[in-house]
């Protein structure tokens, strides 16, 4: 995710673009900059770290003209620094663009460029985009983007200016927002609503790879073929805050509904063309596990209940044993750590200090490591030997849901890799697997419909003291999530147990008055887990099951039971979470809390 502007009218450039980034830094503020047409060429200011940054500069250099573009970033390729933030130009800074997404083929497309001469600045996918443009400039920007447009792969929103023509910008998307606001005599572009609310209502919203060619005075729009699309002005009716949120009433919510393109971005990432899995830049070879004896994982929170389903993933098809750490108690515990450990670490921030320590620690015991996070150049990315990116973009809500899904998703990837480089797993479970990750967005949206479904389980648990999250194997580790989603955002007390462990205590709590949510998606256990239902039923407790839809079974013990799509075991975890992240959530909103910020908890945690 990042956040991308462009003006072209009359008014000061400049003042548009700061004010769309700053409304748009929720997209991304690891770095921040623009690009202006003055004085017969385009002049580039940025600067890593949040926008104040590049006001600061601004104030130093200005930048003065009537059309410009400009760009908020969250990293994926190449780490915040000033060379890899945006806007980017070719070698005479004739092309300049701003760019969110994914350019598959940049590795392949940068070694051409660079062998016809081209000298590049950044690390960035984005910079291959300015120089193909220059590489291939016909003298008419609008063909000369096309051309481009059939070169590049991946996904993108991308706006783009050409010195030669100091009246326009043309911009375009692919699996990404784009929209252009439409004012009178001047017309915006971003990459969502709120950075232009302040300027106009009347918005064209791009569809993927048209290509709009922008003017102050006029807006053209073409189809992938070239033909002209007429495009119907849509009205924005939102505040601006709501824009912000995308229309949603809280960002928890927003980025619940975010998960299937962050799980796209994810999978996408890591997926060859034959179904297999790669992580080139880890530089792994089988001869690297000869020197691993156990694999440790090591996290916080909701980032180490991943590292528990992980543990699963990796043990089934790595065949190396994992214990995973809870990472504040384990930099503790003079660990056994030694020089044939795989250190992974799990941080959606990449900043929990207890992580961070706990990978110092293992790293001083002589551990490999690796780190697991969503922020490209985090303190946790940096110590990591080797670091495998979540693409969930920026998570604003305390409560982690997309951060989570990918983080479930890398992993699982990760060991699918690590097998097959091992060759512990047949290449046909791994193209069973991978093509149930191509699939999983579409899934998830499926599940997301349940949303009414679980507003109307929250009416019943809101009164509710204690709530139990019962499941076995895999189910286990994704009931103790749910726990932890509900206490943290609706402050009812809530504890996850494995099903088969209730009968040795703790059904001692279980009344009418202690509903039980019980996720039954791990075949091999399925029959042992209705009995536990039963159990617990039996003692007057109402019971929400969360299975499959064609588990005839499911359904007989429970009182309620909300349905995900039949998908293999291992991909279930991904989705039976999302039941339980939207129960928690309609939980809170209708007891009233802030489920944004929930009472005494922070984004990230850096303090022991
Ligand atoms: C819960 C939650 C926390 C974090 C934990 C670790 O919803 O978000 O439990 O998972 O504080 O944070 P990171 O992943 O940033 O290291």
């Amino acid at each position: 995710m990042c956040g991308i502007v462009g003006y072209v009218g009359s008014g000061n450039a400049t003042n548009f673009l700061i004010d769309g980034l700053r409304r748009l830094e929720y997209r991304g503020y690891d770095s921040a900059g623009i690009a202006v047409y003055e004085n017969g060429k385009i002049n580039i200011e940025k600067k890593q770290g949040r926008l104040v940054n590049l006001e600061n500069e601004l104030k130093k250099h200005p930048l003065q003209g009537h059309i410009g573009i400009g760009h908020t970033r969250w990293a994926t390729h190449g780490k915040p620094s000033d060379r890899n933030a945006h806007p980017h130009g070719d070698c005479h800074n004739h092309f300049v663009v701003v760019h969110n997404g994914i350019i598959e083929n940049y590795l392949t497309l940068k070694k051409d460029l660079m062998e016809k001469g081209h000298v590049f600045k950044s690390e960035t996918d984005t910079e291959v985009v300015a120089h193909l443009l220059e590489e291939l400039d016909d003298g008419n920007f609008l063909s000369t983007v096309r051309k481009m447009l059939s070169i590049i792969e991946g996904s993108y929103s991308l706006v783009i200016m050409d010195s030669s023509y100091p009246d326009t910008i043309i911009c375009t998307k692919k699996n990404n927002p784009l929209i252009i606001g439409l004012g009178k005599g001047e017309n915006f572009i971003a990459s969502d609503i709120p950075a232009v609310i302040n300027h106009t209502r009347d918005i064209y919203i791009l569809d993927d790879e048209e290509v709009a060619v922008v003017k102050a005075d006029q807006v053209s729009i073409l189809d992938r073929d070239g033909k002209p699309v007429k495009k119907e002005i849509q009205k924005v009716t939102w505040s601006a805050e709501a824009a912000e949120k995308g229309g949603y009433p809280h960002f928890m919510l927003k980025e619940i509904f975010e998960q299937p393109k962050a799980v796209r971005d994810t999978v996408q990432i890591h997926l060859n063309k034959d179904g297999s899995v790669t992580f080139p830049d880890l530089g792994w070879t089988k001869e690297c596990f000869e020197n691993i004896d156990n694999i440790l994982i090591t996290a916080c929170g909701t980032a180490y209940h991943a590292g528990l389903v992980a543990k699963h993933y990796i043990e089934r098809f790595v065949k190396i044993p994992v214990s995973v750490e809870i990472a504040s108690e384990y930099r503790y515990s003079k660990p056994l750590t030694t020089n044939r450990t795989l250190c992974i670490v799990v941080s959606q921030s990449g900043e929990t200090i207890d992580t961070l320590e706990a990978l110092k620690e293992a790293k001083k015991h002589g551990a490999k490591s690796l780190a697991v996070t969503n922020s490209i150049g985090s303190s946790i990315a940096r110590e990591a030997d080797h670091v495998v990116y979540t693409l969930a973009g920026p998570e604003i809500a305390v409560a982690s849901t997309k951060a989570y899904t990918t983080q479930l998703v890398a992993l699982l990837m990760l060991a699918l890799y690590m097998a097959q480089l091992r060759g512990t797993i047949s290449m046909d479970l791994i193209h069973k697997i991978t093509d149930g990750l191509k699939d999983l967005p579409k899934q998830i949206e499926k599940v997301l419909k349940e949303k009414d479904h679980m507003a109307e389980v929250a009416d019943r648990l809101i009164k509710a003291h204690d709530i139990f999250y019962l499941g076995r194997s895999i189910d286990y580790a994704i009931a103790m999530e749910g726990a932890l989603k509900l206490k943290e955002v609706s402050y009812i007390h809530a504890e996850s147990y494995a099903a088969g462990e209730l009968k040795h205590g703790t059904l001692a709590l279980i009344t009418a008055d202690t509903p039980v949510i019980a996720v039954a998606t791990q075949d091999a256990v399925s029959s042992k887990m209705y009995s536990n239902i039963q159990e617990v039923k039996a003692r007057g407790a109402e019971v929400l099951g969360i299975g499959y839809e064609d588990d005839k079974e499911l359904g007989k013990y429970t009182t309620e039971t909300v349905r995900i799509p039949r998908v293999d075991f291992f991909i279930a975890p991904i989705l039976s979470v999302i039941p339980m992240q939207l129960l928690a959530y309609y939980t809170s909103v209708k007891r009233g809390n802030d489920v944004d910020k929930p009472r005494n908890l922070a984004k990230s945690v850096t303090v022991e």
